[in-house]
Parts: structure tokens; sequence; C-alpha cells
């Protein structure tokens, strides 16, 4: 964890948990990538020792643009065996899915009511999935950041460990939570991000974020050839044509995510500078340590998907513990907004 920040005692709701509580959710995308690992799950494991920690798969936000039933189902389940695979502890922390505690959709809709929609038509996300998918821009991208600051606030979380490519979101979560805060009265804390020190991984491609819609990942619980595949396919320093000639490991993509792979990075950059090692010869070492570094996680990974029903009732279990939590919130807020 690197940037942490908490509520402001001046605008602190009189509900709120003693502990700072953490939020966080991820998509149901299948197997997580080296993006989502850097730059977010590390930081889930390492919360959930300090704070008391709720992460979820947030299935809702997915149907914006996943329309295969079965897929959805499957990749929810991928996703949560993932999670406690590179280390979520499901006994330490709560892992649920987020269909399965649909008061936020209620949330959701009330805070659509304090939503300006100038607001999320300015979203750069919202920009980026209307050029994305242009034969499906439904109503759900244009309120997909809502939904994200009800997820965070139904909990009263405050601290949302995330990668930077959510900012906007969040600051958008902060805007909701004002304004629902002016009009109503205080209720929920000001949720705040927290980075890990790779809060944006860039892709295979070295230009773009890491992401899996444009297809420029390195999936952490792959099998090793897959990993292989996709790390010996990564843009280097585009500058370095011959062997011979020296590298500048500052702008090559392959050097940068060797920081996280060991700890002797400032003699691989060293070899890069001086042309003593070739680029083919730092990413075979780096298939070689994320291969290794990810091992134990893919077996487990294949032992969670294996048995579903444990999965399952894992998640089960989750959506239950926080039942009471996400309950008392709705009514505090229907009483506040003059509902029955
Ligand atoms: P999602 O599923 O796209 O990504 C999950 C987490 O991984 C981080 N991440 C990255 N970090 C660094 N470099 C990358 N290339 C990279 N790619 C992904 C994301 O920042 C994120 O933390 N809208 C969210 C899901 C969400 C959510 C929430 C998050 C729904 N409700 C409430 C926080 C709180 C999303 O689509 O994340």
């Amino acid at each position: 964890m690197t940037t942490d920040a908490s509520t402001s005692p001046a605008a602190r709701p009189s509900s709120l948990p003693v502990k700072p509580r953490i939020f966080s959710g991820i998509q149901p995308t299948g197997r997580p990538h080296l993006g989502n690992d850097l730059g977010a799950i590390r930081n889930y494991v390492a919360l959930a020792e300090r704070y008391e920690a709720i992460y979820c798969v947030v299935d809702y936000h997915a149907l914006t643009h996943v329309h295969d039933p079965e897929m959805l189902r499957h990749q929810t389940l991928e996703m949560a065996a993932a999670l406690i695979a590179l280390g979520l502890d499901p006994k330490r922390c709560t892992l649920f899915v987020q269909s399965d505690r649909p008061e936020v959709t209620e949330l959701c809709w009330l805070f659509n009511t304090v939503t300006p929609v100038g607001w999320l038509q300015r979203t750069p996300t919202y920009k980026e999935k209307r050029q994305n998918q242009p034969e499906d821009v439904n109503h759900g991208l244009l309120t997909y950041p809502v939904l994200q600051a009800a997820d965070i606030v139904i909990y009263k979380a405050s601290l949302v460990p995330v990668g930077r490519d959510q900012a906007a979101h969040l600051e958008l979560s902060r805007e909701i939570v004002r304004a629902f805060n002016a009009r109503y009265g205080v209720t929920f804390p000001e949720p705040q991000p927290v980075y890990t020190d790779a809060p944006v991984v860039l892709g295979t491609d070295g230009v773009k974020k890491m992401s899996k819609s444009i297809g420029n990942t390195i999936e952490v619980l792959a099998e090793p050839d897959v990993i292989r595949k996709q790390v010996m396919s990564m843009v280097t320093d585009t500058q370095r044509i011959l062997r011979s000639d020296p590298g500048r490991p500052q702008v090559c993509n392959v050097c940068r995510l060797h920081r996280h792979f060991g700890d002797d990075y400032e003699q691989i950059w060293e070899g890069e500078r001086t042309a003593r090692t070739g680029c083919v010869d730092t990413k075979k070492l780096l298939v070689e340590r994320i291969i290794a570094h990810y091992a134990g996680a893919r077996e487990t990974y294949k032992e969670l998907m294996a048995d579903p029903a444990r999965l399952r009732a894992i998640l089960d279990e989750g959506a239950e513990r926080i039942r009471p939590i996400a309950e008392a919130t709705m009514a505090e807020v229907r009483e506040r907004m003059g509902l029955r």
C-alpha cells in the first residue's frame, strides 16, 4: 500500500465502523492479469491484514458488456477462485458476489436521483466505452459509476484499493456522497483510493493500460506456455534496434516489470543500459520469474475450480455475513429520504 487517506473528522457520519472499512470490486473477466494483481489485488491482500475488508466480484457491472449468462456465471467463479488463490483468505475478509446482495441496486437508484446526468456523461470511461461498443451504448454504461459508489458506501467503506484507472470513478463516488450528504444529512464517508507502487501497469504493447478488452494481457494464473507466449510478445525499448545498442530500461515495460519480481532489478537495468544483456534475455528472465512467482497460486486456483460447490459456499457465506450492514444502511437511507 502506498497511498492512504481517511475521512475528515468534520464530515464523519455517526454510524461509521470503528476501524476504517475497506471495499473493492473487480469485474468477472475470468482469470486476472498482471495489471489486476500488481495494481490492486496485492493491496486487497495487504489491507485485509490490517482492516475490516470486503471484496466483491461485480457481476451486475459486467452485464453492461457480457451478455452470455453461462459465461458470466463461469467467469464470476473464476475470478472468485483467483482472488483466493492470490492470497485472499475468506476467513479474514469478506468475499462475495455483487448480485448476492441486491440491496445495492436500490441504493444505486436512490443515488441516481442526486447525480446530475452531466457528471456521468463527462466520465472518461463512459466516453471510452461508447467508442468501444457503439452498437451497445446501454444505460448501464452511463450509470456504472453510480452503482460503483453504492457498492462502496452501502458498507460505509472509506478506503478503496484500486488501480489509477479507477481514479475518476472514485472522484465521482465522492461527489455523489457529497451531494447525498448535503441534501439528506451526513450519512456516508467520502471514499478514498489506495494505490500500490504499480498503479498503472502497461500491456504487452507497452503503450496502453493492460486490459482484457484490449487483449494485451499477461494472465498470471494461465499455464506456463501461455505466460511465456504473452511475455515474449512484449514490446521493449523501440529505439533499441541492434543487440549492441544500449537500452533505456526506464522506458522499457519489461524492465519496469522486473521491479516487482526479485530484488535485483538495478543490475538488470544496468545490463540493459550497457548492452551486456539483450531484450530477449531480459524477457526470458521475466517469464521464468512470473511463472515461478505464481506457481503456488496456479495450483490453488485449479483445486478451487475443481470444487465449485465449495467455492459457492464461501461466496454464499460472504454475502450472508454482510447482510446486516447492507440492511442497516438501507433502513437509514430510506428514513432520511422520506421513504416508508
Ligand atoms: P476492473 O475489473 O477493471 O479492475 C479490477 C482492479 O484492477 C485494477 N487494474 C489495474 N491496475 C493497474 N494497471 C492495470 N493495467 C489495471 N487493470 C486493472 C483496477 O484499477 C481495479 O482496481 N469499476 C471497477 C470495478 C468496481 C469497483 C467497485 C472497484 C465495481 N465497483 C467498487 C472499486 C470499488 C472495474 O471495472 O475494475
